[in-house]
Order: C-alpha cells, then sequence, then structure tokens
C-alpha cells in the first residue's frame, strides 16, 4: 500500500495519495520496470520518496530552496528543521533514480514521457496564477504518456475571493477541465472539509480538498498478423 512520506514537512497533512495503489504499478513489478514519475512541486519528497521506495524513477519539478536544500522555519505553531530533498535523497541512496529540475513546470516541455504526473496543492500558488488552471491542469497532463495516470489533488472554494478567483474549482469545473479527447476519468472525488495551518498561511483556515485520477488511453496497438 501507498502512502505519503510522514517525516515531510508536509507529512500530516491530508492528501489522496494512497488511492493512487489501486491505478499504478507497485512492488516487484515496478522495481523491475522503473516507470516515471514526475511530481510537480516535489518539495521535500512527500510524494517522490514513497515512490522511490516502491522502484519508481523520479523527475522532480520545484522552486522553493528550503524544501530542496533544508533549513529552519520558526511559525505559530513552533519551530520546525526542514531536512531537504536532496540529504532526504541520499539517506536513502536513491540519488541514481531521483532527478531534480529547479524550475517553474509550465517551462518544461510536456513530451507524454511519464507514466505517472502528479501534483498536489499547488495550482493556486501566486506564481501559478499567470496561467489559467485549464492551462496548468492541460500542461501537466500533456507530460504523461499513453497508458499513464494524471494524478491531481486540488482545493474546492470554500468562500467568494476563492470561487471568483478560478484556481478552487468544483467536480463539475475540474471534470470540465479534465474531459478530454483520449483520456478516461477515473475519479473526481469530493473529499472533505480539514483545518490546517502552515507555511504560507499560519492562521488556521479550512481547506475542502479534491482529487481527479485521470488515464490516458494507450494508442491502438497495430493488429496482429494472422
Ligand atoms: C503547498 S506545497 C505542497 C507540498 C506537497 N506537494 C504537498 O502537497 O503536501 C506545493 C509545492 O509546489 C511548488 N510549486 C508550485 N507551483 C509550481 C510550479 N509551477 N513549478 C514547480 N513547483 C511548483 C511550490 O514551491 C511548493 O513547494
Amino acid at each position: 500500500m501507498l502512502d505519503v512520506d510522514h517525516k515531510s514537512y508536509w507529512g500530516n497533512y491530508y492528501s489522496y495519495f494512497p488511492a493512487l495503489s489501486r491505478y499504478i504499478p507497485l512492488g516487484e513489478y515496478a522495481r523491475r520496470v522503473r516507470p516515471r514519475a514526475c511530481v510537480l512541486g516535489i518539495s521535500d519528497g512527500k510524494f517522490a520518496l514513497p515512490l522511490l521506495r516502491a522502484g519508481w524513477e523520479v523527475v522532480g519539478v520545484e522552486t522553493d530552496q528550503l524544501f530542496l536544500n533544508g533549513g529552519e522555519l520558526d511559525l505559530v505553531d513552533g519551530h520546525h528543521d526542514i531536512v531537504g530533498l536532496y540529504d532526504r535523497i541520499a539517506a536513502e541512496g536513491f540519488e541514481d533514480r531521483c532527478k531534480v529540475v529547479e524550475q517553474d513546470y509550465m517551462t518544461l516541455p510536456a513530451e507524454a514521457d511519464f507514466q505517472l504526473v502528479m501534483g498536489s496543492g499547488l495550482w493556486s500558488m501566486p506564481p501559478n496564477r499567470q496561467h489559467t488552471l485549464r492551462e496548468l491542469v492541460h500542461h501537466a497532463m500533456n507530460m504523461v504518456a499513453p497508458g499513464g495516470i494524471f494524478f491531481g489533488e486540488y482545493l474546492i472554494a470554500l468562500n467568494d475571493d476563492e470561487r471568483q478567483c478560478g484556481y478552487y474549482p468544483d467536480t463539475a469545473g475540474m471534470q470540465e477541465i479534465v474531459t478530454r479527447p483520449g483520456w478516461e476519468l477515473f475519479e473526481n472525488a469530493d473529499l472533505g472539509i480539514r483545518g490546517e495551518s502552515h507555511l504560507g498561511y499560519e492562521q488556521w483556515h479550512y481547506h475542502r480538498y479534491a482529487a481527479a485520477i485521470v488515464h490516458r488511453m494507450p494508442l491502438p496497438s497495430a493488429p496482429t498478423p494472422k
């Protein structure tokens, strides 16, 4: 069973990530086939480390130096020592299977060469507001290889500001975005409201979580000669 890495700074914040166990190769098959995942906003490895432990190769995209290189944080809930992604990868000997790209993922080519592309809680962040939600999600989906999976964890609006900005769709809005020729929607779930406080939003607040899991259909194969 896949689970998040609970030692990550983000480890105890809710995620639907374990549900991916139903759709992606794990165990001996993954260790032999070495499928490739792209984790958008890899941060300190909450999702990347479990995928690496399960045998995947991971390309992580991130621009936040604190979570890549480590450091210290003093927040309303106390002091946090952040162990950066690079140290966490090295501690488990995954350097050869994890490549980190320190860039905005919207500047990367989308070449349909990953068996899994995933992002969680990033589309509403300020740097992404130069793009529409549709552009952000479609660019990520375009990185998925035929036969692969897109996992998009997003937030549903809880107030007027969130409703009007366009980055907190309801499930119908997200369904409209991910419904594309050649794609099949496996799940699009409203996962409920949770209270939290964290870096970037320390005042106690609520988020309504949701996630879409979408499958890129395999290309039709040539008929086998009789
Ligand atoms: C709020 S954190 C969430 C961390 C973790 N993924 C989780 O869900 O618990 C989102 C991360 O995505 C990164 N991020 C946001 N937009 C990005 C983009 N366009 N390209 C690369 N990284 C991005 C941020 O720097 C941040 O570290």
